[in-house]
């Protein structure tokens, strides 16, 4: 009798022990979640004048028509399943599922994060993807040829914005001098 209230206690103390482990776990996660959503948000750029310190003023280089047009179908054929016809991206993009713990796809146009990195990194990713553990972003190389994958990134970069082709173009000069711009 003694012995069994013993064992029922031992096990109500390891059903709540196994209860507090699962809570602090998903607790961890959702803290994860957050930073990493925050740390994506919150991504300061360097300010325009100290872009300008280091790149100088600068001239962006004007889009080649032809290869922005072959980039919209290349877009078209296997990029705006995920990224959107409209370049919109997937709903609620700025957070991982709950259910795959991946990241939706982000929007290409001024409204998404794309903008914030090097023309090398843009094209590391087209090439290589995310490697399967972030996200569902696929690497093309194999795929497309690379003037196709350089098209395609012609044709993201004609729907921003001319400040925002400036700001990308001085992180890529940036990029090319200072290495990962840590963006
Ligand atoms: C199966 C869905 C899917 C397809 C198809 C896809 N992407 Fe992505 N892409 C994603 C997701 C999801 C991310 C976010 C990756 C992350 O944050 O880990 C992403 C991220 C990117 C990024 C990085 C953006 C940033 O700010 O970090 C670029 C650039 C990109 N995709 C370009 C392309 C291009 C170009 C194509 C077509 C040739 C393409 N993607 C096709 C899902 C997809």
């Amino acid at each position: 009798m003694h012995r069994g209230s013993f064992t029922v206690t031992g096990l109500g103390i390891a059903l709540i022990v196994v209860a507090a482990a699962s809570v602090m776990a998903g607790v961890t996660f959702a803290t994860r979640a957050t930073a990493e959503t925050t740390s994506r948000t919150l991504t300061t750029p360097p300010s325009a004048a100290a872009l300008e310190k280091v790149s100088g003023p600068i001239v962006v280089p004007g889009l080649d028509s032809a290869q922005v047009a072959r980039g919209k179908v290349v877009y078209e054929e296997n990029c705006a399943k995920c990224h959107g016809a409209q370049l919109e991206g997937q709903p609620n993009w700025r957070y991982p599922s709950l259910t795959t713990f991946k990241y939706p796809a982000p929007p290409h146009t001024d409204a998404g994060h794309t903008w914030q990195h090097a023309d090398t990194e843009l094209l590391d990713y087209i090439m290589n993807g995310a490697g399967g553990l972030s996200s569902e972003m696929v690497g093309f190389r194999g795929v497309l040829s690379g003037p196709d994958m350089a098209a395609a990134l012609a044709f993201i970069k004609s729907n921003w914005t001319q400040g925002t082709r400036e700001y990308q173009y001085r992180i890529t000069l940036i990029h090319h001098i200072w290495g990962n711009t840590g963006h």
